[in-house]
């Protein structure tokens, strides 16, 4: 298949061209670069040995789309390219619902005119808002988003359904991702914020290497096991084979939702713990208060995934804290 990936250059979306093209996938990557780096495009090639057509372009550029589906027969388009920044985004809505909602019409739109219907989004766990319980199912209900940057993914699930509900010919399929963190073996793509980070991974990398000097962990007087917040941690690499299960047996026709995350939930200090013990770096750290808009706990029931594409995470908690710090200590 000739797939579109918009923002393949990005974390997630890097890990999964290397896979797409892995399994011979062909790829074209539509990125404005706003948060990574055109040399991602030489380490996708130096790790799979092919080169994906790259375009330095906007989504929000309705003939820059245009040149690209006329120039290339896409049979699909997985769409990363978002901005995902919580804290950013509270500070200027007005920025992510151009460039997130805006965009994605603007991609539709054109992927309307040309005959291409298939698409996967990346969607969030942030759609539950505070889930009632957990594990999270994909049945559960929606909403009660608390940032602009949530609230995008919420209002984006609804127009990609609303869609298909008025042209059957649309495939759409909305994978609700858990934590991601975690890098490729090769340590040549990863993720690799600007600035301070705000995820709880990158942060902790930081420490270990000695640019920052201590965690702060934020609140240990949840309702968990340790009083710390749940997550569901996922390695990158199984995220990225999630979709390459969901591209294999991608239906003619329908709205398809699935959880991508391993079904077990860690506490920030099991996370400490295991970087420690999988890397013997200790990570000095400090409770301070709990930060706003964080949950107790967040972690999927990953089954109909399982039960549906045959996909299920492998990776370990200890794998995914080594291969961050690999990544880190290469970059
Ligand atoms: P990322 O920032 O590394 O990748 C997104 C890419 O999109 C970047 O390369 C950026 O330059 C590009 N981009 C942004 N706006 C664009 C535009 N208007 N036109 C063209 N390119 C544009 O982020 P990521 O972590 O790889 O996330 C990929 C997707 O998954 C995003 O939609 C994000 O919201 C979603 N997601 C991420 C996480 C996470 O924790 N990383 C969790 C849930 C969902
Ligand atoms: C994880 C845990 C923090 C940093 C965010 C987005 C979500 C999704 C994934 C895109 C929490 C704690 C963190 C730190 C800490 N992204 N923490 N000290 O908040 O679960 O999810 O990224 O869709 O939408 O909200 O991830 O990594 O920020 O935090 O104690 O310096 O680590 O309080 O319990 P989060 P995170």
């Amino acid at each position: 298949m000739r797939i579109l990936v918009t923002g393949g250059t990005g974390y997630i979306g890097s890990h999964t061209c290397v896979q797409l093209l892995e399994q011979g996938d062909e790829v074209v990557i539509v990125d404005n670069l706003s948060n990574s780096k055109e040399s991602v495009v030489s380490a996708i090639e130096k790790i799979t040995g092919k080169r994906p057509v790259f375009y330095r372009a906007d989504i929000l550029d309705r003939e820059a789309l245009d040149t690209i589906f006329y120039t290339h027969k896409i049979d699909a388009v997985i769409h990363f390219a978002g901005l995902k920044a919580v804290g950013e985004s509270v500070a200027k809505p007005l920025e992510y619902y151009h460039n997130n909602i805006t965009g994605t019409l603007t991609l539709l739109d054109v992927m309307r005119e040309h005959g291409c219907f298939k698409i996967v989004f990346s969607s969030s766990a942030t759609v539950y808002g505070t889930p009632a319980s957990v594990p999270i199912r994909e049945d559960f209900p929606t909403g009660g988003t608390t940032n602009p940057y949530g609230t995008t993914k919420l209002y984006l699930e609804r127009i990609l359904s609303d869609l298909y509900v008025s042209d059957k010919r649309w495939s759409v399929v909305l994978l609700r991702y858990f934590n991601p963190i975690g890098a490729h073996e090769s340590c040549l793509i990863g993720d690799n914020p600007n600035g301070i980070p705000n995820n709880l991974m990158p942060y902790v990398t930081r420490v270990a290497k000695g640019t920052l000097p201590k965690l702060c962990i934020y609140g240990n007087d949840y309702p968990t096991h340790d009083g710390t917040g749940v997550r569901d941690f996922i390695h990158v690499e199984d995220l990225a084979a999630g979709h390459i299960a969901v591209v294999n047996k991608m239906a003619d026709s329908g709205v398809k939702v699935y959880n991508l995350g391993t079904g077990v939930g860690y506490s920030v200090l099991d996370l400490v713990q295991a970087f420690e013990r999988s890397t013997g770096i200790k990570i000095p750290y400090e409770i301070t208060d709990r930060r706003p808009g964080d949950i107790a706990e967040c972690w999927s029931d990953p089954a109909k995934a399982e039960r549906e594409l045959g996909w299920r995470a492998k990776h370990t908690l200890e794998e995914m804290c080594r291969s961050a710090w690999n990544f880190e200590k290469a970059n």
